[in-house]
């Protein structure tokens, strides 16, 4: 006996969240528009999505060498950030993002480039699925790319705080970003003020980037969950 579709969304996959909320995206590109491009997984899914609206947007400023391949690939015209004056929109994931749309970013070490470009932006829509709203930041590793020759001294200030640092690695050797440069991931941290932790780490000599976005916070979050894609906005 055939059995009836399920049209229950409680049974959607982490990935098919991440698919749902990359569609609902497309509803804030603006048509006629040059759209600003995240980093991730989730991006992945939106970058997809965005492809079925290729002839309705001028193109994309991307915030990493991965998702500049996937737009290409796709005939999504990338055009250089320093050639566009203001977005009106960027869209990019989350590793956490919490109640008042400060964000943890750089889990795909695109972090810096990620805040250039939402800092150029008008809008930050982020999108995540439901295990990426936390109360406080600070649970997932914080990644800091920073200037190879100051990681040790990076590293200490962070144990100086009482956290634990790391230099991200792969494949047995430093991770290098798109930028040259490496990555500190830290533990142990309770961000409780976004705003003024983001200030002071950002002042450190040879911190590049901090993968607190705060300054550059999300204006709406749409977030997948085991109901639906629920709006968040800030
Ligand atoms: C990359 C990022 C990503 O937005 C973040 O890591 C979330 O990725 P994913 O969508 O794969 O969970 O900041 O630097």
């Amino acid at each position: 006996m055939t059995q009836p579709p399920t049209s229950s969304v409680a049974t959607l996959s982490q990935d098919d969240l991440k698919t749902l909320v990359g569609q609902a995206a497309l509803r804030y590109v603006v048509p006629g528009d040059i759209v600003g491009v995240g980093t991730g997984s989730t991006v992945n899914k939106f970058i997809d999505a965005l492809a079925g609206m290729k002839d309705q947007i001028k193109g994309a400023v991307s915030s990493s060498l991965a998702s500049t391949e996937r737009l290409q690939a796709l005939g999504i015209q990338v055009f250089d950030s320093n050639d566009v004056a203001e977005l009106s929109v960027y869209i990019d994931g989350a590793d956490e993002i919490d109640h008042q749309g400060y964000m943890v970013k750089g889990g795909g070490a695109a972090l810096t480039r990620e805040k250039i470009v939402a800092a150029q932006s008008r809008q930050f829509v982020c999108i995540a699925d439901e295990s990426k709203l936390v109360q406080t930041l600070g649970r997932f590793p914080l990644p800091v790319e920073v200037i190879p020759m100051a990681a040790q001294r990076i590293m200490r200030q962070f144990e100086a705080m009482g956290a634990q640092a790391r230099l991200r690695l792969k494949d047995g050797a430093p991770l290098v970003t798109d930028n040259g440069q490496h990555i500190v991931d830290v533990t142990g941290l309770q961000i409780t003020d976004p705003l003024a932790f983001e200030t002071q780490v950002s002042q450190w000599p040879g911190v590049v980037t901090v993968g607190v976005f705060a300054h550059q916070k999300a204006q709406v979050c749409l977030l997948g969950t085991a109901t639906g894609v629920k709006t968040l906005t800030f």
